[in-house]
């Protein structure tokens, strides 16, 4: 599969996720505002890919008119969850003294890294699975998407179901859809179907049923933001699934390159969580489902307690609050 986000020599590419999986097109967005409205609408999204999109923002930067450090700290706000998205930022203006070229070359080795990084988290974690789960095949949960569209290639959790499929140790993947915007349903299981894994979309209030059931034997997560002691934000219910979890005996992993990991915040209280557009909630696919001036509480996060998670997985293998 082609890349999630890249550079053309002229524009970031992207795989518009908005479109899938009815249409699969790519995007050339060509300038700093093209690049903060696909961010804000989610045409790129996912932890590891936004890292990338604001590495590339700066490339776009450097090359506008204007201070390009301005236009780089407008692309590091565009969405406040997920820290890659400052880092990639971060890591490309360092170079800014040195040139465009230079800030070019961070941002196309921040894409190289990814998947390296992305593949060797999702390595250690399938082993990671393998020790805590003693069923075989396995029974996987999935929550919103942290694939191959969430990064620039490979995945962070569903990573861990390429490795593990590779080896025939999945029976099945439990699909959260993952409202409001269906990331699950929408994104998680066409990668899961053009891979050939089995897999079963649910509602994401069938969770906690199909555990009781026994029907899990893993929850595989990824992560926006792990705070220095372990606690994670990720795709609001998140921490409703690891309650669950916890409450049935079911590990929880949570698998993101060490990019996502921000030792500057102690706890997961201190993570700004992202609040989107009420009309998200009230309309359902274009279509209005709740009454045009409902008050909505729309979180796109929210924030696991270490304590109710087995791992923390990174290229470094297990994360160990300090
Ligand atoms: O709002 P999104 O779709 O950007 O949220 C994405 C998630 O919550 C993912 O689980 C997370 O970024 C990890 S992706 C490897």
């Amino acid at each position: 599969m082609r890349r999630t986000i890249d550079w053309d020599g002229d524009a970031v590419t992207i795989i518009d996720q908005t479109a899938l999986p009815t249409d699969y097109r790519i995007l050339r967005l060509r300038t700093v505002d093209e690049l903060i409205d696909a961010i804000r609408r989610l045409a790129v999204r996912g932890a590891p890919a936004l890292g990338a999109a604001g590495a590339l923002g700066v490339v776009l930067a450097s090359r506008e008119g204007g201070d390009p450090r301005v236009s780089a700290a407008r692309v590091a706000q565009a969405r406040p969850t997920a820290v890659n998205l400052s880092w990639g930022v971060a890591r490309a203006l360092k170079k800014l003294d040195e040139g465009a070229d230079a800030v070019l070359a961070e941002a196309l080795e921040i894409l190289d890294e990814d998947e390296r990084l992305n593949r060797a988290a999702s390595a250690h974690a399938a082993d990671i699975v393998l020790g805590l789960c003693d069923r075989r095949p396995l029974r996987l949960l999935s929550h919103c998407n942290a694939g191959h569209l969430a990064t620039v290639a490979w995945g962070s959790a569903l990573g861990v179901v390429w490795h593990l499929h590779e080896r025939g140790l999945v029976e099945s993947v439990l699909v959260d859809e993952t409202r409001p915007l269906l990331q699950g349903a929408r994104l998680t299981a066409w990668e899961l179907a053009q891979a050939g894994v089995p897999y079963r979309v649910q509602p994401d209030g069938a969770a906690a049923a199909a555990m009781a059931r026994g029907l899990v034997d893993c929850v595989l997560v990824g992560a926006d933001r792990i705070a220095a002691n372990g606690d994670v934000a990720n795709k609001i219910g998140t921490y409703g699934l690891a309650i669950a979890a916890h409450h049935h005996g079911v590990p929880v992993v949570v698998v993101a390159p060490s990019s996502t990991v921000d030792g500057s915040l102690a706890t997961g209280a201190e993570i700004a969580i992202e609040e989107r557009e009420p009309d998200e909630l009230r309309t359902f696919m274009g279509t209005r489902i709740a009454p045009p001036d409902a008050d909505v509480f729309n979180p796109a996060f929210d924030v696991t307690p270490a304590g109710l998670i087995a791992a923390v997985v990174t290229e470094d293998g297990r994360y160990r609050p300090a």
